[in-house]
């Protein structure tokens, strides 16, 4: 074999291995629940149905643009024993004038709809929406659900058949600690588009809920060392439990049903816990951390990092830095197996 002819192989070889590694990631996975493709809601669709037609259009256009320079390629490359330089031109106004103007035109074509569905998207509902603040942290977020004066972290509860008009913003800490200068990004997909959450730059996003369920988001906008780790969880539920959880938000705490809770709520106050959290109804009030009032119903720790169960929140509470390092959560080494089994208990008990 000439040395011309193996590196021809090994060029293909490479070829295929490549090819076939794009086709690997095309296999038929697990559904993560963030697929823009199937959108499950008006919302999400409208954006699909934006995304397919302008799709056809550059799928169109790149095929002609690569069939046209490799036809042109071919058929005015170098020949052997041919010295010829190739006729000269100067300008074509003709072509000059096709080439400026088709693009303008393909353009104008895509933006009428585009342009009318970003208005549409942002347009305001009315009085008659859930309005919810939410509030990009490093690294989680925070829901305030202005009307009824109830706060949640990493899981937005919402009715279907409501419309919902989010209020995007963006601050870490609270007090002398605050810090207003990351920018993050709520992308829900199968709900809604993607808007960024910027401190001092409120943006807004509206989607109605059509079916119960939970669906998955995650923040969009590199945002620091637990960028990956700050899901959003939107759980849908019938209009009837969502007034009931609503109801249940908005009612004030009860002391603690077991005596174990109870040592658990003795020990959040005493320890750092109630500086930094806020169970409403208590006199925890802190705004650092994330709010905990309904806590025990939450279905993750730490924005989607850990299943929320007992002993993953005994590992959070003992070493939270440990499993999200950079958190703002501290360790609690000197807390013994049974105050944090007692913490553990009193969070439970939040719902
Ligand atoms: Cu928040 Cu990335």
């Amino acid at each position: 074999m000439t040395p011309r002819r193996s590196r021809g192989r090994r060029l293909v070889l490479v070829a295929v291995a490549a090819v076939a590694l794009v086709l690997a990631a095309c296999s038929e996975v697990k559904n993560n629940g963030q697929n823009s493709l199937e959108p499950k809601g008006p919302k999400a669709q409208q954006i699909y149905d934006l995304f397919v037609p302008i799709l056809i259009i550059a799928i169109v256009v790149g095929i002609a643009i690569t069939v046209a320079t490799v036809f042109v390629a071919l058929k005015f490359r170098y020949k052997k024993g041919v010295n010829e330089n190739p006729k000269q031109v100067h300008g074509n106004t003709r072509l000059e004038i096709g080439w400026t103007v088709l693009p303008a035109l393909l353009l104008a074509i895509i933006a009428v709809p585009t342009v009318a569905t970003i208005f549409d998207l942002a347009e305001n509902p009315g009085p008659s929406a859930l309005q919810v603040t939410v509030e990009g942290k490093q690294w989680w977020w925070e829901f305030r659900y202005p009307d009824a004066k109830v706060v949640t972290a990493d899981e937005l509860i919402i009715p279907t058949g409501r419309d919902v008009y989010l209020k995007l913003t963006a601050c870490n800490g609270s007090g002398a600690t605050k810090t207003c200068n990351v920018i993050h990004s709520f992308w829900v997909p199968e709900l809604a588009g993607k808007q960024d959450a910027i401190p001092g730059q409120p943006n807004h996003l509206r989607f109605t809920p059509e079916a119960t369920g939970t669906f998955i988001g995650r923040c969009a906008e590199y945002c620091g060392l637990q960028h990956a780790h700050m899901e959003i969880r939107v759980i849908v539920q019938t209009a009837t439990d969502f007034g009931r959880w609503q109801a249940r938000q908005e009612a004030s705490r009860t002391e603690p049903a077991s005596d174990v809770a109870a040592a658990g709520a003795a020990i959040f106050q005493r320890q750092a816990c109630a500086g930094c959290h806020t169970v409403r109804g208590t006199s925890a009030t802190g705004t650092v951390g994330p709010d905990l009032t309904d806590f025990g119903g939450r279905e993750t720790i730490g924005a989607g990092l850990l299943e929320n169960n007992s002993r993953n929140l005994a590992d959070w509470i003992r070493d939270a830095p440990e499993l999200k390092p950079g958190t703002a959560m501290p360790s609690f080494h000197d807390l013994t197996d049974r105050d944090v089994q007692a913490i553990v208990a009193y969070l439970e008990s939040l719902q």
